[in-house]
């Protein structure tokens, strides 16, 4: 998985590229590596870590006055991320930089190159030698392309170089996504707009099998056989507000606190002054007459389909199945007569879920996205879309897509019932309220953090229905940026096996926010205690008890719209005070981009 940026023009490419590489880390950040081609010749750099550690072995570098090159910032698949394994991948006259997975690397080394010792172990340098093999005999590099577009099996977005023309970048893509960006006297490429937006607002997709050959005032995109393509142009604007942290020490601090507004912006544009929502009629009409909705989706998109669920269910008594994108691509249980899938992904490129949206196209099963990226394969893809408006999200760690999906979700069964599309506009501009109030409390979040995570190894989150749900999106945060190995269980649960983990000290956290439910918690919390745990209940009864922090949820439905935020604090304060990397935790990437 990685981040793909190019561009030849009349500027000094290597900052462009550099600058390009780190708006795309949230694809990877392991290492990193640019291409530059000059008349003299191209000169590959590399680095391990953000491409950042670029920017001193730019400084020493001769071609740093290059007009043309492409770079990769990279998140492993195959093989360490060191300098070696590194993008670009070269061979004679050929610099790739790739993002993917090649399936048919092993088949393709032993047909093509069965004596040879490949330097890396990537899936990558397979295709420079691919590349330079094909280009044997003057074959011109446009054929030998379409041919690499023949034998290669898998998902790749392809930026190349050619020593023998340094005023070209080249772009292959399947799977994988891959945008062109025009400007006045340059032209890029990138994996997303964000990596040349500060450039242009103007793209072009290349489409799946294509290729194409761009020049600094022209580009041409072609099919497999090497026809040449028509596209239109789409501009997106961006909010640069959106791509800086401003003020906050982090973006996920940012990102936290952004959460009221998101509300309030779903809330404008799903619903009238009225309050009624205001959901496109064929969505309404296909899940009105559908037997059982699939909800598909990974992570923490995941965890906010549980709560769709629990909406559908409640709300419209629809039967929902929520199912891990990648566990339903190859394990389809059988299929209701007539079905709406319904797949969730704040990046739209989640590949896991693109799979199964493929497959279930395939099948002729409607489809319905709800995502935050307007320019994203899924939004394409799907049938239907609905945005969730949640502005960009930059960190890793996902917060503001979760609550924005949430209230989504909510919209959507409440659109389904006569009776609750009129009340639900208001509970969620009361929620937002509920949320600033929550917001305005993380000095508390940051003592319990101290308090209860100080050199923890381990944590739970515990609670009932839809409390469950959100215990199982607050233990995904403290593992993934505060590295604490973190349980979400069903109260229910806890004695069937797992309070067995339960010592002198272990810290859990109690959700309790459902008057049905606050009695059997109460017994459920206290059998906790009994065995050592030290509990603090995240509860929205007042309550004056020191180990109780009181949430206001204004609807109870709507309650993991507010539990969820103290959860998100004490993730960030305690990976705060673990000194980690928050924005950018270790072994992730924002778009997990291959399956
Ligand atoms: O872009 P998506 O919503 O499809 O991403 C799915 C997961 O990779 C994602 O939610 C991940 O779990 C979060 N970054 C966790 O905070």
């Amino acid at each position: 998985m990685c981040g793909i940026v190019g561009y030849v023009g009349d500027k000094e490419a290597a900052p462009i590229l550099v600058a390009g590489l780190c708006n795309l880390q949230y694809r990877g950040y392991d290492s990193a590596g640019v291409a530059l081609c000059s008349a003299d010749g191209v000169r590959t750099l590399k680095c391990v870590g953000s491409p950042e550690n670029l920017i001193p072995k730019l400084a020493s570098c001769a071609v740093c006055s290059a007009l043309c090159g492409v770079g990769t910032t990279r998140w492993a698949t195959h093989g360490k991320p060191d300098v070696v394994n590194a993008h670009p991948h070269s061979c004679g006259r050929f610099h790739v930089v790739h993002n993917g997975i090649i399936e048919n690397e092993k088949a393709l080394k032993e047909e093509y190159f069965p004596n040879t010792e490949f330097l890396s172990q990537t899936d990558t340098e397979v295709i420079a030698r691919l590349l330079q093999k094909f280009c044997e005999n003057n074959t011109s590099i446009c054929e030998a392309i379409q041919r690499l577009v023949g034998v290669l099996r898998g998902s790749y977005a392809l930026g190349i170089v050619d020593g023998e023309r340094p005023d070209v970048l080249y772009a292959v893509k399947n799977k994988s996504p891959l945008l062109i960006g025009c400007g006045e006297g340059f032209n890029m490429l990138g994996s997303d707009t964000v990596a040349m937006i500060s450039h242009t607002d103007k793209f072009y997709e290349i489409c799946d099998r294509e290729y194409a050959v761009i020049t600094a005032d022209d580009f041409k995109i072609y099919s497999s056989n090497g026809k040449e393509v028509r596209r239109e142009a789409f501009v997106v604007a961006c909010d640069i507000s959106d791509c800086t942290k401003g003020d906050y020490a982090h973006f996920m601090l940012k990102e936290i606190e952004e959460q009221p507004r998101v509300i309030r912006q779903i809330l404008s544009c799903y619903c009238d002054e009225t309050g009624k929502v205001n959901i496109d009629n064929e969505i309404i009409g296909k899940l009105t007459h559908s037997d059982r909705i699939y909800i598909i989706a990974s992570g923490t998109s995941y965890n906010a389909g549980l709560v769709g669920k629990y909406y559908f269910e409640k709300i419209c008594s629809k039967p929902v199945d929520v199912c891990m994108a990648g566990e339903f691509a190859y394990n389809m249980p059988p299929i209701s007569q007539s079905p709406v899938f319904i797949f969730v992904s704040q990046s739209g490129e989640t590949a896991d879920c693109i799979s199964v949206l493929s497959k279930i196209k395939e099948l002729g099963f409607a489809s319905v996205a709800i995502t935050n990226c307007e320019v994203s394969t899924i939004f394409r893809e799907a049938d239907h879309t609905l945005l969730i408006h949640a502005g960009r999200e930059i960190a890793v760690a996902s917060t503001k897509s979760y609550t924005a999906q949430v209230a989504v979700f909510a919209l959507l069964a409440s659109a389904l019932n006569e009776k609750y599309s009129k009340l639900i506009a208001k509970d969620l501009s009361l929620a937002a309220d509920a949320m600033e109030k929550a917001c305005s409390r993380k000095e508390e979040y940051r003592e319990v953090a101290h308090e209860y995570l100080l050199n923890q190894q381990s944590c739970f989150y515990i609670g009932r229905g839809i409390d469950y749900y959100a215990c199982l999106e607050a233990a995904l945060k403290l593992k993934e940026i505060a590295y604490i190995h973190t349980g979400g269980y069903a109260a229910s649960e806890l004695k069937h096996g797992s309070i067995a983990l339960i010592e002198q000290g272990t810290p859990v956290f109690a959700l309790s926010t459902q008057k049905i439910t606050s009695l059997h918690m109460l017994s459920n919390i206290e059998e906790v205690k009994a065995r050592g745990g030290k509990v603090l209940c995240i509860s929205s009864c007042q309550s004056d008890d020191e180990d109780c922090l009181s949430i206001e949820c204004a609807a109870e439905l709507l309650s993991p719209l507010v539990s969820v935020i103290p959860a998100q604090y004490f993730a960030y304060y305690a990976a705060l005070e673990r000194g980690c990397d928050i924005d950018r935790p270790r072994n992730l990437a924002k778009a997990v981009t291959v399956e």
